[in-house]
């Protein structure tokens, strides 16, 4: 999908590794924290010289992400808001954290993907792009697939079904075969619901918070 978007011109994306900003023959861009305490923190001046680098590889200014387990929660809805930037630029280092004058002088938000810790924000930030450029328009190729899915709705997605009618004596719901689209509906939305409900009933409560669905029984 990524290859694809950046083969029809929809992104571009440039990677740029902070280590080549070094000052050191060892490329050392981490240093102990001062007061102590374990683990290593991301020295501001290859940061700095990196980003200031990046920042003039194009006039557009860019949105400025540090990826951090300290940062706000990813989510569908940060996904899409991200997706109609024109630049992003994505900052990871490793995960006991920046020198936090670097947040301070980029005026950086910081975003997390979940409540978890990962040696470092590489995957976090491939994450991110994947999620961000599935919303681009042509991305996809196929328009309405980024649109009917879960978290879209607030909901889980209702159960799919495709071929065969019989799978080791497993059959696709008579409704799907019906024909009647309002049935079908009505049937995949309540269908969400119990799923949600089941599975993720942490998400039913926003839902609650914003829309007026009905959870049936
Ligand atoms: Cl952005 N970085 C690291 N190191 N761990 C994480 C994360 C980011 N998001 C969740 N866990």
């Amino acid at each position: 999908m990524l290859k694809r978007a950046q083969d029809k011109g929809i992104i571009d994306v440039v990677l740029t590794n902070i280590r080549d900003f070094a000052k050191d023959s060892y490329r050392k861009v981490d240093d102990k924290p001062y007061g102590g305490g374990p683990g290593m923190v991301m020295m501001p001046g290859p940061v700095f010289d990196c980003f200031e680098f990046v920042q003039k590889l194009s006039p557009e200014k860019g949105r400025v992400i540090l990826l951090t387990p300290q940062g706000q929660k990813f989510t569908q809805a940060k996904a899409a808001e991200l997706s109609r930037e024109n630049r992003l630029i994505l900052i990871t280092g490793k995960y006991e954290g920046f020198d936090e004058r670097i947040r301070i002088k980029l005026g950086a938000e910081q975003i997390s993907i979940g409540d978890y810790v990962l040696t470092g924000g590489e995957l976090a930030a491939m994450v991110i792009i994947d999620a961000v450029v599935r919303l681009l328009p042509g991305a996809l190729g196929d328009e309405n697939s980024s649109m009917d899915e879960s978290f879209s709705s607030g909901l889980l997605e209702y159960p799919q079904y495709t071929r065969p009618e019989v799978f080791r004596e497993m059959k696709v719901p008579d409704i799907l075969l019906s024909g009647d689209h309002a049935k079908i509906a009505q049937w995949r939305h309540q269908q969400a619901l119990e799923k949600t409900k089941k599975y993720r009933p942490d998400l039913l409560q926003k839902v609650g918070e914003n829309t007026n669905i009905e959870e049936g029984d």
